[in-house]
């Protein structure tokens, strides 16, 4: 696991956008799984900075989709994604891929026929989830149906005028789903994710704490701001924009 702690959320991303770009440039990024969300969206901005054809060829895999919204919702992730990732990319909505609440079962086996997954952009609930993968969420999970947790409807209600708004399920991919990536890349900032991260990293490999499942993974990237950093240990928030890789000994 590596973990590089920048100074903000913005130089983060760009750090992480030219990497992928890289990635994609050399060949080794073709299919790219996507998080919706605050987060990733500097990730996003700097990326369009590089609109390439390369980027352009990219197949997006969405981690989650809320269920019952009207489809054309703006709120849905199929808009945010096509609006947010899509367009400024290039990327043409058919390449675009979003979880059926009707048949979830068929988007790991979507997944698989594309060769799987090159980069999952990840972000953390405040809660340790990932996707919609909320605390209890068994680390065998496929993609699935699921009950929105109350914390995260009500984190989400900014985007909708209230809560009630805010739909109670979503279709998400499993633990194991987002596991299958050949890399993943975690994007944290700010204060409220740093109990969730300091968890996940340095905690124990526990059920709730759905994130801690990326302590299994060989290549995951945690791409932080010293916020959301601040409950680390020591060692592992030090040497801003370097990356710390974790080691045995911490
Ligand atoms: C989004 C997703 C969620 C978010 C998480 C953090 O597709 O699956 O896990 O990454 O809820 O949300 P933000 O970034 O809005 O704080």
């Amino acid at each position: 696991m590596r973990i590089t702690v920048h100074p903000s959320s913005r130089e983060a991303a760009s750090s992480a956008a030219e990497e992928l770009v890289a990635q994609a440039a050399g060949g080794g990024l073709h299919v790219l799984g996507v998080a919706t969300g605050s987060t990733p969206q500097p990730l996003y901005r700097e990326l369009a900075k590089h609109r390439t054809p390369g980027l352009a060829d990219l197949t997006l895999f969405a981690l989650d989709e809320y269920v019952g919204l009207p489809e054309g919702h703006p709120q849905s992730y199929r808009s945010v994604i096509e609006r947010d990732v899509g367009e400024p990319l290039g990327i043409s909505p058919s390449r675009i891929h979003l979880p059926d609440p009707v048949a979830p079962g068929a988007y790991d086996a979507a997944i698989a026929a594309h060769g799987g997954i090159d980069v999952q952009i990840l972000g953390i609930g405040q809660n340790g989830h990932i996707g919609f993968n909320e605390p209890g969420s068994g680390f065998h999970s496929l993609t699935r149906v699921t009950p929105l947790d109350a914390s995260t409807r009500a984190a989400n209600a900014r985007f909708f005028d209230s809560i009630e708004d805010v739909p109670t399920h979503a279709v998400t991919q499993g633990i194991a789903t987002i596991l299958s990536a050949r890399r993943i890349v975690v994007f944290a900032f700010g204060r409220a994710k740093a109990d969730a991260v300091a968890a996940a990293i340095s905690g124990p490999r526990t059920e709730q704490m759905p994130a801690s499942a990326l302590q299994d993974h060989p290549d995951v990237s945690w791409v932080i701001d010293e916020d959301a950093a601040s409950l680390l240990p020591p060692a592992l928030r030090s040497n801003l924009g370097r990356a710390v890789e974790l080691g045995a000994s911490l």
